[in-house]
């Protein structure tokens, strides 16, 4: 099939380099020139594992093309997904207008054949019907299209295996010939397909988010009541998720959840609920206890410091990305450079983002060791693999103090004490 995708972020880039892979010609839109030639030359412009080897192959096949003219793609495209941005406004509701821009640039360039214009991005439930009317209104009297809600439920770290072995694949239109058209581009995709109204397909995607906060921010209140009790929340979450009806899988707790999608679909999902006349104290909490997981771990350290050098390992919102949108690290750096703290920090992916935020106010080292050494206690903000099995001993010898904090649990406390560490972590 010929498709097009706009936008190549996280969602856009690897969808596309998932069903290029698969044979299909894929047009992929941006609207920076410099971007598009970078593409173009390999460069996935984001560290996802795999993307670059992926985007490297299809473009080599030349079943990948980047472009910044719709005129090129769309006309010839039987499928046009949309998988542009949708950022929080400063009252938590989503910024549609990318949404709507790309939707007035696809209408123009309408061919004569079906084209199906369908939403990957993350939009309020009422969104697609939007969409619809901008194409009605500015799309070639010849065109036929139809729309349709296909969102994405891949994982930053785990982008190309989650697209490939998807839970579950969901299409929501109203138009058989849509849904006909993206069973056939999604048939090579493993997962249940669920086929649904527009409607329902748009917040499937952010009860799923929701959910999943709700287990993150469970999983954190729980801890509060493990720190005021000598309990342990480690031990209290694996035994509860022994029940089947409740499992163990996303309730850690730690940092809270970061990254583009958790954060912002809660406060947007907040936002429909009240304009939806609904009681969203719920998910307030939800995103009050988010808020609460960070400032409790930033007290530890503000309590129990030894000084006023930190080191901190880990910048990234998660392990295997470099992406640090609602990163966890970036309120405890600025709440640390507050209180005039010199702070030495150390990320294998993240580094460069976070130098765009905090230019030379910190320092930046190219390896764990490197950011211990000398400093007075350190900090662990993301569980990359790497810090995991580190040699502690060492870290003890290059720290002034043996202290570290750890907002992601990665060690065993009995371990720490043994070797020395004064070690506080989370709910623990
Ligand atoms: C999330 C969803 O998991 C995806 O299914 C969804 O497609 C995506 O948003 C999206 O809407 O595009 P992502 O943001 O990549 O994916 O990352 P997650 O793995 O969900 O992690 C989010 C945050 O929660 C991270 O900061 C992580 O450290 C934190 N987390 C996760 C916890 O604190 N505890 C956990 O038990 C799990």
């Amino acid at each position: 099939m010929i498709i097009t995708i706009i936008g190549h972020g996280y969602v856009g880039l690897v969808s596309a380099c998932v069903f290029a892979d698969f044979g299909n010609e894929v047009y992929v839109i941006g609207h920076n020139k410099e971007k598009i030639n970078r593409l173009k030359n390999g460069d996935p412009l984001i560290y996802e594992p795999g993307l670059k080897e992926l985007l490297e192959k299809n473009l080599k096949a030349r079943r990948l093309h980047f472009t910044l003219d719709y005129s090129k793609a769309i006309p010839q495209s039987e499928i046009v997904f949309i998988t542009v941005g949708t950022p929080p406004k400063e009252n938590g509701e989503a910024d549609l207008s990318a949404v709507f821009e790309v939707s007035r640039n696809i209408a123009k360039n309408l061919g004569s054949h079906f084209t199906v214009i369908s939403c990957k991005s993350t939009v309020p439930v009422g969104t697609n019907k939007k969409v619809e009317l901008i194409l009605e209104k500015h799309a070639p009297k010849k065109s036929q299209f139809a729309v349709a809600s296909c969102p994405e439920f891949l994982r930053e770290g785990t982008a190309i295996a989650d697209t490939i072995n998807a839970d579950r694949v969901v299409i929501g239109s109203s138009s058989k010939k849509a849904i006909d058209l993206l069973l056939k581009l999604h048939e090579p995709i493993n997962g249940k397909k669920i086929i649904t109204d527009l409607a329902s397909a748009e917040l499937i995607k952010y009860t799923a988010n929701a959910m999943l906060a709700t287990k993150i921010s469970f999983a954190n209140l729980i801890s509060f009541y493990c720190e005021k009790t000598g309990a342990d929340v480690e031990m209290v979450l694996d035994a509860v998720g022994l029940d089947r009806r409740i499992g163990r899988v996303f309730m850690y707790p730690g940092l809270g959840y970061g990254g583009s999608c958790l954060p912002k679909d809660v406060l947007a999902l907040i936002d429909t609920g009240k304009k939806l006349n609904i009681d969203v104290s719920f998910l307030e909490s939800v995103d009050k206890i988010n808020q609460q997981a960070k400032e409790n771990f930033l007290k530890k350290i503000l309590n129990y410091h030894q000084g006023k050098t930190i080191a901190i390992w880990g910048l990234a919102f998660k392990p295997n990305t470099d992406d640090i949108r609602f990163a966890p690290s970036i309120f405890i750096i600025e709440n640390l450079l507050k209180q005039n703290f010199q702070i030495k920090v150390y990320d294998q992916e993240a580094t460069e983002n976070i130098k765009k935020i905090f230019g030379g106010k910190i320092t930046y080292c190219k390896d764990p060791y490197q950011a211990a050494e000398g400093s007075d206690q350190l900090a662990i903000l993301t569980e990359w693999n790497e810090f995991k099995q580190i040699d502690l001993k060492k870290i003890k010898k290059l720290l002034k103090n043996p202290l570290i904090f750890d907002g992601r649990n990665i060690y065993d406390p009995k371990l720490m004490k043994k070797l020395g560490f004064k070690y506080y972590s989370v709910g623990r």
